[in-house]
Order: C-alpha cells, then structure tokens, then sequence
C-alpha cells in the first residue's frame, strides 16, 4: 500500500507530523507532495527542520494567490503527480486550500480520501476554511474525526457512519512530541529577554480579520488597551499576510507591542506554554492553549473549536477594543484547570493503524 501526504501550509506540517512519523515507525511506503502554498522559509521548510521531517518528493511551487488561483495550479499539478504515482490512499489535514484541492484531484482519479480533522464547523461560509472542510469531507473515504462533537457534525449531514472514526486530534500527539524537545533545544524566552508568565502572546492571520481595515485596527486598539491596562509586552509573531496589511492600511503598531517573524514550532510552542496568556484568530493555537492550560482569548466571532469554550479554555470576543479586554480580565481569573479535549496523544497511530487495516 502506498500513501500520499499532501501539504501545503505552516499548520498541515505540524498536525501532520503524527501522522508521517508513524508512517515511519512502521516502515509503510508513504510520500510528501507539498503544493507550495507555504514557501517562506520561516511558513515551510522550518517546520521540516524543527520536526525532523524529510523533504517532500515532490513540490508543485504553486505559491500565493487569489483562492481559484492557489487551488486550480494546485489541482492540475496534484493531478499529475497522482497519475505518475498512483497511490492507494491520499491522506489531507484541515481546511486550506491544499486541501481542498489534494482531496478533489484525488477522488476523481478514484484514489481513496483520508480527511485528518474532518468535521469541524463555524457555520459561516464567508470563511474560505470553511468551504474547504465541507467539500473535503464530502469527498472523503476515511472522516478522522479530532472529537465526538466533529463526528456528530458528520452525521448531521448526511456522511456515512461507518466512514468516521474519532481519533483525537493530531495536534495533541505535536504537542507531547516536542514541548520536551523545546525544553532542551530551544529558549525562547532568553532569547526575547522574557519571563514566565510576564507577557502576553499574540498571533492574528486570517482573512476575514487582516484583510479587512476596521476589523485590523479594533484587534491592534485592543492590544492598545492591554499594554496601557497591564503594561507587559505583546509578543507578536507576525505572519506575512498581517504585515502586508498592516502598512497597506497605513496603521500604528501599539506601544509595548513587539513584532517579531514568524518562529518555528520549538520556539513557539515554548511561548505558547510559558505566556501569561495567548491572543489569537488561529484554529491550531486556540488547541495548543488548551492542552497547555494556558487561558485563550480568541479574536473572531465564531469558533469552529466551541470544545474550547465548553471546557473554559478560551472566550470568544470578535475585534472589539473594549469586549478584547474583558475577554482577558474573564479569562485571568479563571483557574487553569481544564482537561483537553482533543484526545491523548496517539491520533497518530490510530489513524496509520486504520488506514492500514482497511
Ligand atoms: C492559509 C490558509 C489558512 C491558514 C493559514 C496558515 C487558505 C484559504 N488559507 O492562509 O486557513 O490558517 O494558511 O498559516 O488556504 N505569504 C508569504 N509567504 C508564504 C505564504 C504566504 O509571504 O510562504 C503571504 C503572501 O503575501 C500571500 C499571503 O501571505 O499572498 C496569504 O497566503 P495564503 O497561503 O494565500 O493564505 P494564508 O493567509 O497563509
Ligand atoms: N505557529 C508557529 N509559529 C508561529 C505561529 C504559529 O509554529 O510563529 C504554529 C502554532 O504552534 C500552530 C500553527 O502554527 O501549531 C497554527 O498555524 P496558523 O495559525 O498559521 O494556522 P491555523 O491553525 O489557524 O490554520
């Protein structure tokens, strides 16, 4: 049996680590197509560094552009890597649009579909990721669902029981697998001249919040606020998507607010683990802040991880300057003593032992 691992972004090579480390373990005949969607070296290669990761066997360099141009290179030269290899499964993580296009350019040359972190929902489709994730696990033959709530999300719409299978999440199996090996490789924390719990850590990428003027100024007003309310600095490691707008729209970066590039996994998980506590509109973030008992505030209007706010992990508060600065009073008095949600550790494993066994 051949798998192949299609990828594309910053977060589709973290959670997929598991998945391709397991490959390796147990000797399986696996490869890496990266789409190229991620080429910046601190958005990509990394990631392959910091996890140990062989390089992909193929990358399709398809690079930034609208969706229909990011997805519809990333099609034509999925389809013919498929062609030439002929795998017998095709394995996607999340909700880009690498993976939207490796589940679609699959199921049509009839190769079977593994969706990693199938079933999650925000319910507003003026979010691309969502579009994604509702084709791709439409298309898809094997539903790894992270949670019981992804997979009744499944059944609601129609999709096959026994094509579901709850594994946990990916993500957690990441964060095991290398908080130990930050602690010893990396320090953070030194390098930035920080102390334990003595910042706040920001991170703000999506398009519906950075592409749009107002609702990047509320977010930047915000950590305004913040700095004057606590004075600790804001450590806030800047996608590129988010710089760019940033000077297009002419704004002031906030006093005590410290951009800095984007960091590699060691590094950020080790941020992640030692802020006071983590400001974001990241998916992958709002779950390592809740595996890591550290509080969350999450600057969007909806999640598509509402476990998070189930268990106390996180709140919700949009782009408000105001409703911003709740969000982190609630969440500071809050005991940190929530359990994760997203399973323990061996999504991995499960989801190689069921891709063999079927
Ligand atoms: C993509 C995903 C998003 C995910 C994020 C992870 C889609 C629709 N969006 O968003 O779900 O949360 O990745 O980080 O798939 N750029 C660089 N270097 C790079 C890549 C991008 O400078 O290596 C800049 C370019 O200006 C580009 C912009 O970032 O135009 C956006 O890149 P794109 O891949 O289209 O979307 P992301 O915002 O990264
Ligand atoms: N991350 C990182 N360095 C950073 C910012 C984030 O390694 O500077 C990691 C983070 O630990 C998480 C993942 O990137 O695992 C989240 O990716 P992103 O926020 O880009 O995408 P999303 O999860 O929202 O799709």
């Amino acid at each position: 049996m051949e798998i192949s691992i299609i990828l594309g972004t910053r977060p589709e090579i973290i959670k997929m680590s598991p998945v391709i480390r397991e490959l390796e373990n147990k000797g399986l005949d696996y490869f890496i197509l990266h789409t190229g969607q991620h080429y910046s070296y601190n958005l990509d290669k990394i990631f392959f560094e910091d996890l140990e990761l062989s390089e992909p066997k193929y990358n399709l360099d398809v690079g930034s552009g609208t969706h229909a141009e990011e997805t519809g290179k990333m099609l034509m030269g999925i389809e013919k890597v498929l062609n030439e290899e002929k795998p017998d499964v095709v394995l996607v993580e999340g909700d880009t649009n690498t993976v939207l296009a490796g589940a679609l350019a699959a199921t049509k040359l009839h190769i079977k579909v593994g969706h990693v972190e199938a079933g999650l929902r925000s319910y507003d489709r003026t979010m691309p990721e969502e579009i994604n994730r509702v084709l791709t696990d439409h298309v898809s033959d094997y539903l790894f669902a992270p949670t019981v709530k992804a997979r009744e999300n499944l059944l609601r719409e129609g999709i096959e029981e026994d094509k579901i299978f709850v594994t946990g999440n990916t993500i957690v199996d990441a964060v095991y697998q290398n908080l130990e090996i930050a602690r010893r490789k990396v320090d953070i924390l030194k390098k930035l001249n920080l102390n334990h719990e003595g910042y706040f850590l920001v991170t703000v990428h999506r398009q519906e919040n950075v592409d749009v003027k107002e609702r990047l100024k509320g977010i930047l007003e915000g950590l305004r606020l913040l700095y004057r309310r606590f004075g600790l600095p804001i450590i806030y490691p800047i996608h590129p998507r988010a710089m760019k707008r940033i000077k297009e729209f002419g704004l002031e970066v906030p006093k005590g607010v410290e951009l800095i590039e984007p960091l590699g996994f060691l590094e950020f998980l080790q941020l992640e683990a030692n802020a006071k506590l983590v400001l974001t509109d990241s998916g992958g973030v709002q779950e390592e802040t809740c595996i890591l008992n550290v509080p969350c505030v999450t600057l969007r209007d909806n999640t598509e991880r509402p476990e998070t706010l189930e268990i106390g992990s996180n709140v919700l508060v949009g782009v408000n300057q105001n409703k911003i600065l709740e969000g982190v009073n609630t969440m500071l008095i809050k005991e940190r003593d929530w359990n994760n949600p997203f399973g323990d550790g061996k999504a991995g494993e499960r989801i190689v032992g069921i891709i063999k066994g079927g």
